[in-house]
């Protein structure tokens, strides 16, 4: 019984893909204009370039070989009814994402995530907007880029308690993902780790839920939305089980977190994203249509924080781990500025470049998210005698552009002088990699927020401590080892790894 209901979802799905492909390939083959499509791999006829899209491992690398064997900064790939368009240099990036950034900055329409775990109101999948502005306004009045001074007491409180947990625990990943959660809970609702209850919980899964759900073929229902129309017990949906669960995490989150903002006195709360925000309503608002805003954005802000603050701050540290060189300069620059055994403050940022240098450096060496997120051109355009088809998927490809040899000499060397100029400062000359927080209209809205994070966090463990591989069985410094995640992923992050944090001098155990 259950084969046949198998079966018979399977003639469904792929009767559904056949009907697609021809309707698409028949649109295709209309709209294409006067100018060919950008270069790319060869389109079959029905399939057009299904089996050539990456979907294992490193994608962006795939993206970055193809850039080459086509000798094109600007990549076309289409199946499905869906047409991809990748561009692999900052100068594409910038001409089309930022130059006409008018037409570039919607969204795809994302089934699984948006429609059925119920994100789609989200800044990260609402398409460009009034909906969206109205976000976007929140995120500003909020974490204004200019004024990141008033979340300090906040980051600083949460890096001196991961300052004493590193020491002592060996789950590095563990602890930065606790290191951020408190903090992210903090800065977004004003809720104080020990009034957290379960959020710290229901957050950390409902991350995870759009970690599984975005992984790049995870779920077909993503390339045939048809799939969202069979019943939840039908033999197959197990995709439709898993979203409601994961819909129901989301929503229990996000009401939870608000309200529980909503019940702190206003006037009294530590001042938060949705506290701001709520303070900003007045008499003519809609009180219903801007709280609704208010959880949304709020709810981006944590999602959009979470995974990203963890895995930039653990590029960063297995980095140091594999080169004690970087770290001794670096040890030289905080015990010149600051004393051996001080800890920095927010004050000392720009005295001590090195440490901007680091930062600069891994966004460079592991962009985090080197393909950023999908934009959307909303009309059909020509960029360099190339047709871009209206409800293409834009992709900037970072791992190209800080990889190219041209421009960054030895792309493979974790080496953070190449930021520093003849005087010692960083060299505004050389393209600044925090690029990677993505492009135009839709940069990351948290990009200050979180390099103040990752610069405090960076200064005080390197004031701190010496970075170490673990001692071998006869006490001696092991191997130091980091592997990439090979599992296809938006993100590119280290698999967990070992290290130990040494302290470097006797001063600091009074702030452990
Ligand atoms: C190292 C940390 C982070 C990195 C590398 C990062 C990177 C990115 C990237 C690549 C995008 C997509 C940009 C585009 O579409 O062009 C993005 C969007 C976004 N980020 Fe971040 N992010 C980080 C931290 C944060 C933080 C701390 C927050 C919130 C406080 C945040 C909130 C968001 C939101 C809400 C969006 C969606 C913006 C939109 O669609 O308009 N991110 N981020």
């Amino acid at each position: 019984m259950h084969s046949r209901r198998q079966a018979s979802l399977e003639v469904t799905a792929l009767f559904a893909l056949c009907l697609l492909s021809v309707f698409y390939f028949a649109r295709w083959k209309s709209s294409q204009a006067r100018y060919p499509f950008p270069p790319g791999p060869k389109k079959l006829p029905i399939v057009e370039n299904l089996f050539d899209i990456p979907s294992k491992g490193q994608i962006w690398l795939d993206y970055s070989e193809m850039s080459r064997r086509y000798g094109s900064d600007i990549i076309h790939l289409s199946a499905l009814g869906n047409s991809i368009v990748v561009l692999n240099t900052a100068k594409a990036v910038s001409d089309l994402l930022e130059k006409r950034s008018l037409i570039y900055s919607s969204r795809p329409y994302s089934t699984m995530i948006g429609e059925l775990m119920g994100w789609k109101n989200t800044l990260f999948f609402l398409p460009y907007g009034e909906a969206w502005k109205s976000q976007r306004k929140i995120f500003h009045q909020a974490i204004p880029p200019g004024d990141m001074a008033r979340f300090h007491s906040k980051l600083l409180k949460g890096t001196r308690n991961l300052l004493r947990v590193i020491a002592r625990t060996d789950d590095v990943l563990n602890d930065f993902q606790s290191w951020v959660s408190v903090f992210i809970l903090d800065v977004v609702y004003g809720i104080q780790e020990e009034d957290a209850g379960d959020f710290l919980l229901l957050g950390s899964e409902a991350i995870e839920s759009l970690g599984v759900a975005g992984t790049p073929g995870a779920f077909y229902v993503e390339q045939i939305p048809l799939l969202k129309y069979v019943p939840d017990w039908f033999p197959g949906a197990d995709f439709k089980r898993k979203a409601n669960k994961w819909n129901d995490i989301r929503e229990r989150i996000t009401e939870g977190t608000f309200q529980a903002t909503k019940e702190q006195e206003l006037a009294t709360a530590t001042p938060s994203i949705v506290s701001v925000a709520l303070q900003q309503i007045d008499a003519s608002d809609d009180v219903l249509q801007r709280e609704g805003d208010i959880k949304s954005a709020s709810m981006a802000a944590y999602a959009g924080a979470s995974d990203t603050t963890v895995v930039a701050l653990a590029n960063l540290i297995a980095a140091l781990l594999l080169d004690p060189d970087v770290q001794a300069i670096a040890h030289r620059e905080l015990d010149k500025v600051l004393g051996l055994g001080k800890l920095p403050d927010f004050s000392d940022e720009p005295s001590l470049p090195y440490i901007t240098a680091i930062i600069m450096e891994s966004f460079r060496h592991q962009p985090l998210a080197p393909l950023a997120f999908p934009h959307l051109v909303t009309q059909d355009d020509v960029y360099e005698g190339y047709h871009i088809p209206k409800g293409s998927y834009i992709i900037g490809n970072t791992w190209s552009i800080f990889h190219n040899e041209d421009e960054f000499p030895d792309p493979r060397r974790f080496n953070p002088s190449r930021f520093i100029d003849r005087f010692g400062k960083i060299d505004p000359n050389i393209r600044d990699p925090t690029f990677v927080f993505g492009f135009g209209r839709r940069i990351c809205p948290g990009k200050h927020l979180a390099l103040a994070s990752l610069f405090i966090a960076t200064a005080s463990i390197l004031a701190c401590y010496k970075i170490e591989p673990e001692l071998d069985e006869h006490g001696e410094l092991a191997e130091p080892k980091v592997q990439r995640d090979p599992a296809p992923s938006l993100i590119n992050k280290p698999l967990p790894f070992k290290c130990r944090f040494v302290p470097r001098s006797k001063e600091i155990d009074a702030f452990l």
